[in-house]
């Protein structure tokens, strides 16, 4: 969308590609939503999540609800960038990183979620590297956090494996029910121990531009 450059940014690994997430994008992706494919067990989304919904066409609803109401809102408090996960020209996932006073703090968190028919081969650790790639070197990020419940192991995993430092715990709920969270935290410098070369940013300038960053 030329007129709107934080949906013009891309991320692309050998891989996959993150698209910044355009409703064409999104109309896409939906299809797995309905379907049910973020679908996991244990429950790895703490409440609210449109996801738990249980009629699909509400749950779609309500889905891109959210994501409409965090696209219009980029202010020095707040900003999420969201991207629909491609591989093979085809839409597999969404990724997002989240800013809060990040001209302050330099923190982003990042949330992500894979079709159940695509996990298990690498694609949610090459998501996850691809995103800090954006936020460390495109919009120079000093940290990055992470939560999973204690039993999502394989956000768990990703965040072990890229170097994340534990971080304590929390408790959320999911659908209702009390659940402990462990929270990760990768700072730059251990970023920086892992970063890859093979990882490409596209329409950076522009997005940086019109973030507050
Ligand atoms: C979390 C998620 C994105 C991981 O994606 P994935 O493509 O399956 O993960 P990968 O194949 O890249 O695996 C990464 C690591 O996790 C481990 N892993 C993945 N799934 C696992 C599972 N169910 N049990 C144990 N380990 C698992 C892998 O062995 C690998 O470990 P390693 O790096 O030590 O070899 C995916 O499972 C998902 O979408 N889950 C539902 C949504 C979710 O939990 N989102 C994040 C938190 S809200």
């Amino acid at each position: 969308m030329k007129n709107y450059p934080l949906l013009g940014v891309r991320v692309s690994t050998p891989t996959l590609e993150l698209r910044g997430a355009t409703d064409e994008l999104l109309d896409q992706l939906a299809d797995l939503v309905r379907a049910g494919k973020t679908h996991a067990e244990p429950a790895p989304y703490d409440d609210p999540m449109s996801f738990y919904e249980t009629d699909p066409d509400l749950r779609v609803a309500k889905w891109l609800r959210a994501i409409w109401r965090r696209r219009g809102t980029v202010e020095p408090g707040a900003w999420r960038l969201n991207f629909v996960v491609m591989v093979d020209g085809l839409p597999v996932g969404e990724q997002t990183v989240s800013g809060a006073d990040f001209s302050t703090l330099g923190t982003v968190t990042t949330f992500s979620w894979l079709s159940v028919d695509q996990r298990g081969r690498g694609l949610g650790r090459e998501m996850r590297s691809a995103i800090l790639h954006l936020a460390f070197e495109g919009l120079g990020a000093k940290e990055a956090g992470s939560d999973a419940f204690v039993d999502n192991h394989g956000s768990n995993a990703i965040s072990r494996g890229l170097g994340y430092q534990p971080n304590g715990s929390d408790w959320a709920t999911r659908q209702g029910e009390p659940a402990l969270l462990n929270r990760w935290r990768l700072t730059r410098q251990d970023w920086e121990q892992h970063r890859r070369d093979d990882i490409q940013l596209h329409n950076i300038e522009a997005c940086r531009a019109a973030l507050p960053l």
